[in-house]
């Protein structure tokens, strides 16, 4: 295998086995000089413990920086105000957290004047393609190294031999059978029993979230106030993003809300059974779009529902660092203008409802939707309307006559079409 004796590689380190063994693997194998770069994205529980374990696995240094604010601010909160949710439900946490990781890692890269920076991803996930495109995008001139991509291939049985052998500290404590990746809008857990799509997930894979039937009988109401789009309350307590987004991980674990089990389709093409525990993002996502349909109108609603998909799209495909991403946000942004208010939701035994809303800005009026008294609605000028919205279907039922005269065949309409002769007779000069 080439060596690099003499060059300093920086490598993203999380403090698990993989990456403590890809520390002492880069030294020996590939002769790099090895720096650790730790991002706490609302994981990292034990600092100094993490340092001390990368340096005992052989790093030069270990350098960890705590990025809980930036992730919220430029991170979390801009893919809440696009109501991004990959395929209508993944919130997102490890796609969100990986271009952040990125860049400190580039960053670190820089500080060090290291020409190669690493990961511990695998060649099958998505995780690999945000690391590499993050760092393409920022540094194109750094080399990624991904030793779990090729070259140290072991198992883990391997890694825990040789982690003993290299003197790496191996938690005595029974390691999770599944592959976790945690930060402050979710936690994210696959493989093990998982992958029997069939299989309930078993109890031991949550860890923020109560099961359902043991939580409080009570429902709970919490009121989230927005401004602009963002979260600034919790039942009228001003928050920040960090303390915001804990209070309510923790409200919404107490009564089983945010578990998210899904087919998940991944880049490379592979689907993959996903379990996710994201109880804020889940009841904070609620209540955005809870506003958001209070305050803006049908068309834009409908707009931003396709921009929140492209927008999710990106975020998961790893794009973070595009232009295609600077437009939509430029976008976002501008529809968030008026996204202000309260909104109240019901926790219940695993469930979330919206409840209540309030805003300055609302469209719903209630002089116009009352069925009671202070009616506003002029009935009459229905009728003017509803003649000039339904011409266009007027003038095709006396052109096309689509639903013959009143047969019974009309109640079936997916027949109806297949068997009208005007249907066929398209279809075959189509063909011709
Ligand atoms: N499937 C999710 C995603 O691609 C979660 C990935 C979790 N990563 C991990 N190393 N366990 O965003």
């Amino acid at each position: 295998m080439k060596r690099y004796d003499g060059e300093t590689c920086v490598l993203a380190y999380s403090g698990g086995l993989d990456t403590s063994v890809a520390v002492a693997w880069l030294r020996e194998t590939l002769g790099f000089e090895v720096v650790t770069c730790t991002g706490d994205l609302g994981s990292v529980r034990d600092i100094d413990g993490v340092q001390r374990k990368a340096i005992a696995s052989g790093a030069r240094k270990a350098i960890v920086q705590d990025a809980r604010d930036v992730f919220m601010e430029f991170f979390v909160w801009p893919a809440l105000q696009a109501d991004a949710l990959y395929q209508e439900r993944y919130p997102l946490a490890t796609a969100l957290g990986r271009p952040l990781l990125a860049k400190l890692l580039v960053d670190a890269a820089r500080a060090e004047n290291a020409r190669f920076v690493a990961h511990g991803c695998t060649g099958k996930g998505n995780d690999q393609v945000r690391f590499d495109l993050a760092v393409g995008a920022l540094a194109p001139d750094l080399t990624v190294i991904a030793p779990m991509r090729g070259g140290m291939n072991m198992t883990r049985d391997e890694e825990i031999e040789y982690a003993r052998r290299h003197g790496i500290p191996v938690e005595a404590t029974k390691k999770s059978p599944y592959s976790v990746d945690e930060n402050l809008w979710g936690r994210s857990v696959e493989a093990g029993v998982l992958e029997d799509p069939w299989g309930a997930p078993p109890r031991d894979v949550f860890q923020w979230t109560v099961d359902p039937d043991e939580a409080p009988a009570k429902p709970r109401d919490v009121v989230i106030e927005l401004a602009e789009g963002l979260p600034t309350k919790l039942d009228g307590e001003a928050l920040g993003a960090v303390a915001l987004v804990e209070r309510l991980n923790a409200l919404g674990g107490r009564h089983g809300v945010g578990r998210i089990d899904q087919i998940e389709d991944r880049l490379v093409g592979i689907k993959s059974r996903e379990i996710y525990e994201a109880p804020a993002a889940v009841i904070l996502h609620a209540a955005h779009r809870a506003l958001e349909e209070m305050v803006l109108t049908r068309d834009a609603l409908r707009f931003k529902r396709r921009v929140a998909q492209e927008y999710a799209d990106l975020v998961y495909n790893g794009l973070w660092f595009t232009a295609h991403h600077q437009d939509l946000a430029a976008y976002v942004r501008s529809t968030q203008r008026f996204v202000s208010g309260e909104i109240r939701v019901r926790l219940d035994r695993g469930g979330l409802t919206v409840v209540g809303r309030r805003s300055p800005h609302s469209l719903y009026s209630t002089a116009l939707a009352t069925y009671g008294k202070g009616d506003l609605f002029d009935h009459r000028a229905s009728e003017g309307f509803i003649t000039v919205f339904g011409l266009p279907l007027r003038t095709q039922a006396r052109t096309q006559a689509l639903w013959g005269e009143g047969s019974a065949a009309v109640l079936d309409v997916p027949r109806r079409v297949l068997a009208s002769g005007t249907t066929t007779r398209a279809k075959t000069k189509r063909r011709a």
